[in-house]
């Protein structure tokens, strides 16, 4: 059975007290509750977080990702960081190609393609984000985004190598704006997606791929969004700042 996940991609959020504050009430409420035995809770924090994540993570409760990584292996880059570097702290995830990665660093799919190599090289797990803007919804042009950006991303690597990837459809009408897709939207999307990775993989490998849904996620709208059959989880911005609100939608399963 694929797994649930609810992931918390904190973005550039927190200074290191206020991190330390939020992991620790975040620990103390998954120490008092009982997720569902097929849930992965993940917190994303940015990098200078990480071992400090990585420390309150060692009781298994939940497990740490990055929110970005080089598309090079390593050298003269200065300001990145490399996947052999999270590997090396015993990281989980990474998630790769983030809509405002896309938008405001002008990652391309062939970027995110590397990117994706140099995880999958160093045993982490890419948490790939897909979706559209308003205007190529309100066209109709949604699947054709989403498929293309699957497509040249994702699609030069082998079965094997699939069955570590998680995809997340992020509508990016919906990220921070209050505004989540509708869980038919959802759904309808999820399983076109499940669809496209079934053609390309076959049935058993797209059955066991996690796909999260991302975009003003929050307590009130995890539960209806989560019911469909395509919906595996989430990748929580806003809400995931927030220890009450994130534990809250991990529960939704
Ligand atoms: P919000 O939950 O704040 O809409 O952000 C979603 C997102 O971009 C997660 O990666």
């Amino acid at each position: 059975m694929r797994k649930h996940i609810v992931a918390g991609n904190w973005k550039m959020n927190k200074t290191f007290d206020e991190a330390d504050e939020l992991i620790s009430n975040i620990m103390d409420k998954l120490e008092k509750t009982t997720l569902d035995r097929n849930t992965q809770v993940i917190i994303c924090p940015p990098f200078p977080f990480l071992e400090m994540t990585s420390d309150y993570s060692d009781d298994s409760y939940f497990a740490v990702g990055a929110q970005n990584v080089s598309d090079q292996e390593s050298g003269a880059y200065t300001g990145e960081v490399s996947a052999a570097m999270l590997e090396s702290m015993e990281l989980d995830y990474c998630i790769v190609g983030h809509s405002e990665r896309r938008a405001y660093y002008h990652e391309t799919d062939e970027i995110i393609a590397r990117k994706v190599d140099q995880l999958l090289k160093h045993n982490l797990r890419p948490i790939v984000c897909c979706g559209e803007v308003l205007e190529e919804r309100e066209s109709n042009r949604q699947f054709d985004v989403v498929k293309k950006q699957i497509t040249d991303g994702l699609f030069h690597l082998t079965a094997e190598q699939f069955a570590d990837i998680v995809i997340a459809y992020e509508p990016v009408w919906a990220i921070g704006t209050g505004k989540t897709a509708t869980p038919e939207q959802a759904q309808e999307m999820h399983a076109f997606i499940r669809g496209l990775i079934a053609d390309k993989y076959g049935k058993e490998v797209a059955d066991e791929t996690s796909i999260l849904y991302g975009g003003s996620c929050k307590p009130g709208n995890a539960k209806e969004l989560f019911a469909n059959p395509d919906v595996d989880g989430g990748l929580i911005g806003g809400a995931s700042l927030k220890a009450d609100d994130f534990i809250a939608i991990a529960e939704a399963f």
